[in-house]
């Protein structure tokens, strides 16, 4: 077949049309698929929220509380009437492709014959969940409007992207009882299940189901949670985090949106002293009881009675050891074990106490709870005292371990809902910087 001159030219231009379109889409895809949000904490309540737009068609700062265990995302309903909403978000009807998606029971089990029940009567998409554990089931319905983060390469935020359809709920502002900073109007779902902030987001932008969250306790200066990607996660210095995980499988619960489940197996204390523990007690039975979670609303981890007693034993046993020669004071409440911060030695990794070890699957992925995590400090009245910063949870609590947020802030944590895996760094500080060192200046 022989071209002439112009037809070369017209085909040699749409060979590099196609060409382009295809490496332009390349590149935004490669380029948006990672998003991020700045996390601070609420130095009263210890709780971590993040700080997202919402709204069409303004972006309005939005900030939410992080929750490692909800389902779904809402924000507080503001509208009296249709005309005074703030928040312009719309339902979604049942028959609508993200609807479809989300796979609502209350669309897919009354598409046709006309029904007295309520589920079905409105033809408006749902989001439902059970939880066993709790007797809970809920229901509640879904509303749609757009989100926007900012793109990231993993060193700093750029561009915003918009997620055009983000499904939520509103709900009254009782619902977060008070007890939460100023200014914080809802709660960002970062549990397991497809309603989730992050799974929402990794649909959308069609990147990999994998968020990372490094929680920082500085009042000031944020921390930062990454989206859709599995790295790198710059901090200053140029310490690229993802470089140092350690992998435990996610569990799979009986209920199925429930918190994320590890498999821990044992605790060890000052590297050396195994907790004398029930190992049933740690495994999760047939009900869905027991096991270790983890939850940022949490403050400080929570240990079934027995647990936490022989835990409590051998720290208390080890801290008097030669190398630190500590001696427990009156305790402060609600903690149980204190030393007087006159005692306590303080190294770039918080106090020097023993370590706590989390044994995971095998002895050597340990994740490795040091001074900085294990303690905090409480000077009030007279008083300056280290604490070990473990709550008693009683007997037979829904789960045997919840690890809490002081545990967790200048830890690296990430969560691939893809391989079903928990990347944790232990503490970030032992690689010369923290949480709140992510240069959140914007990159154009
Ligand atoms: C809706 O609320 C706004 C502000 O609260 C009020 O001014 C308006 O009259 C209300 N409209 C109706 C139809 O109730
Ligand atoms: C939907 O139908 C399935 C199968 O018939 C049933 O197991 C499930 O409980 C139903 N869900 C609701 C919300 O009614
Ligand atoms: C371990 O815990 C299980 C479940 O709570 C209990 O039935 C069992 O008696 C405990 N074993 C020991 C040695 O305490
Ligand atoms: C307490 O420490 C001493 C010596 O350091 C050790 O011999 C003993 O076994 C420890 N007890 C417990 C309960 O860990
Ligand atoms: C933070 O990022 C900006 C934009 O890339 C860069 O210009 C600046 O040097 C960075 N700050 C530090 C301390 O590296």
């Amino acid at each position: 077949m022989e071209f002439n001159p112009q037809e070369k030219q017209w085909h040699l231009f749409k060979f590099k049309l196609q060409f382009f379109s295809v490496v332009s889409f390349l590149c935004i895809h490669l380029s948006s698929s990672a998003v991020l949000a700045p996390i601070l904490q609420d130095p009263s309540t210890r709780l971590q929220f993040l700080s997202l737009y919402l709204r069409t068609p303004y972006q309005q700062p939005t900030k939410l509380l992080v929750d490692l265990t909800a389902p779904f995302s809402w924000v507080e309903c503001t509208c009296s009437n249709r005309s005074s909403c703030t928040y312009r978000y719309h339902p979604l009807p049942c028959a609508s492709p993200l609807c479809n998606w989300l796979n609502s029971p209350a669309c897919s089990n009354c598409s046709s014959e006309p029904t007295t029940d309520p589920i079905c009567s409105d033809g408006l998409c749902h989001l439902f969940f059970a939880r066993p554990r709790y007797r809970k089931r809920v229901r509640v319905q879904a509303l749609a409007d757009s989100l926007a983060l900012p793109v990231t390469n993993g060193r700093n935020p750029g561009q915003l992207e918009v997620v055009p359809e983000f499904v939520f709920s509103c709900s009254e502002r009782s619902l977060l009882k008070g007890h939460v900073p100023r200014g914080v109007t809802g709660l960002a779902a970062l549990g397991r299940s497809k309603f989730s902030l992050p799974a929402q987001v990794s649909n959308s932008l069609s990147s990999p189901n994998v968020f990372a969250l490094c929680p920082s306790d500085s009042p000031s200066a944020p921390g930062v949670a990454f989206f859709g990607t599995r790295g790198p996660y710059f901090f200053l210095p140029e310490i690229d985090l993802s470089k140092h995980l350690n992998y435990t499988p996610l569990l799979i619960s009986t209920d199925e949106d429930e918190a994320y489940l590890i498999g821990l197996t044992s605790i060890r204390v000052n590297g050396r002293v195994a907790v004398k523990l029930n190992r049933s007690v740690l495994t999760v039975d047939e009900n869905g009881f027991g096991g270790t979670t983890l939850s940022l609303s949490t403050p400080y981890t929570v240990l079934e009675s027995s647990i936490y007693a022989s835990l409590v034993e051998a720290f208390v046993n080890e801290s008097a050891a030669a190398a630190f020669k500590l001696t427990a004071t009156q305790p402060v409440s609600p903690f149980s074990v204190c030393y007087d911060a006159g005692d306590v030695l303080v190294t770039s990794a918080g106090p020097a106490v023993p370590t706590i070890d989390l044994v995971m699957q095998s002895n050597d992925v340990v994740w490795r709870i040091l001074g900085s995590n294990s303690m905090v400090r409480m000077a009030r009245e007279g008083v300056d005292v280290w604490c070990l910063a473990l709550l008693d949870g009683g007997v037979n609590p829904p789960a045997t371990i919840v690890i809490g947020g002081q545990q967790m802030v200048d830890n690296l944590l990430q969560f691939d809902l893809d391989s079903q895996q928990l990347g944790f760094s232990s503490s970030v500080l032992v690689h010369d910087t923290m949480c709140a060192n992510f240069n959140f200046t914007v990159n154009a």
